[in-house]
């Protein structure tokens, strides 16, 4: 598959990953969409992309709504014609463990409330469904060869704090097996499936986690770094490109490992 001619819509498309992920597409020739619910970024990200002479459209919307995702199919197809690759970019953080104990007397003093869980269940879980589900109907009615690009997270295995998170990414994690075998079983032909884990990414994201613990954890790096956007961006064009990749989800992490010998 190629991604000069392509069309691709990325959720989550005016930050961090996403932004990156729908600059590296539009300088390698594709059409994009970005999607997001900040109009803002959108703005910042559309004119710098029109900047480098790319090809894009900015669609305000927010994934958790089966109506916008909907919508944000429709007008990609109507802009450009097809679509050909979905990355579910869209998604966000509430950190905070299960109870908090005080102190002194050892009873629970705080409960992890609905307003941390819901949010990230809605975002990262249900907003990348409904996003490839409506992205994988009109890829088959189209009859468009397709990618979707679930955004999955090294945090799969269970990160302490991210209760929520954690369950949201190792979900996803599964989504390209099944989903693939789903299509089999349906005799859709056309569309691959490739999730990517990412480690720890330079982003606005990471602000808002423990920088103390963060600190922490870029002591196992081996890359001795944050994981840069573009590099993500790279694996994802990546994944455009070779056929053979299907059905599986990808970790870039620049080697997280714990001390101890445990490959995370
Ligand atoms: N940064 C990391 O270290 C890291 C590591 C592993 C996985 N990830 C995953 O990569 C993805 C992108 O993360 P990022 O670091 O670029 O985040 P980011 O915060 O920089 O960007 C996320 C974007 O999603 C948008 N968004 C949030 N909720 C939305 C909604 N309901 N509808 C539409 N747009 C919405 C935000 O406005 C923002 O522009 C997320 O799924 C995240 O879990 C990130």
């Amino acid at each position: 598959m190629e991604i000069k001619g392509s069309v691709a819509i990325v959720t989550g498309g005016a930050n961090g990953i996403g932004e990156s992920v729908a600059k590296y597409l539009v300088s390698n020739g594709a059409k994009v969409a970005i999607v997001d619910m900040q109009q803002d970024r959108i703005d910042r990200v559309l004119a710098e992309i029109r900047s480098m002479g790319g090809v894009a459209i900015g669609i305000q919307a927010d994934v958790t709504r089966e109506d916008d995702t909907a919508r944000f199919v429709t007008e990609t197809v109507s802009a450009f014609g097809h679509l050909n690759i979905a990355v579910t970019c869209a998604g966000i953080i509430r950190d905070g463990t299960m109870l908090t104990l005080d102190r002194e007397t050892g009873t629970v003093t705080k409960k992890l409330g609905l307003d941390k869980w819901k949010p990230v269940i809605d975002v990262n879980l249900t907003g990348s469904f409904l996003t490839l589900r409506d992205a994988a109907e009109a890829m088959v009615n189209g009859g468009w060869e397709g990618l979707l690009v679930p955004i999955s997270s090294v945090n799969k295995v269970g990160q302490l704090g991210q209760l929520n998170y954690s369950s949201t990414k190792v979900a996803i994690d599964l989504w390209p097996k099944v989903m693939v075998g789903e299509f089999l079983l349906r005799g859709i032909r056309n569309i691959r499936v490739v999730g990517i884990a990412p480690g720890y990414t330079e982003t606005g994201l990471l602000a808002q986690m423990n920088q103390e613990a963060l600190k922490t954890i870029l002591q196992d790096v081996h890359l001795g770094r944050l994981v840069r956007p573009e590099e993500i961006a790279d694996m994802i064009g990546y994944c455009v490109k070779n056929a053979a990749l299907n059905a599986t989800t990808i970790e870039i992490t620049g080697g997280l490992c714990y001390p101890k010998g445990i490959a995370k």
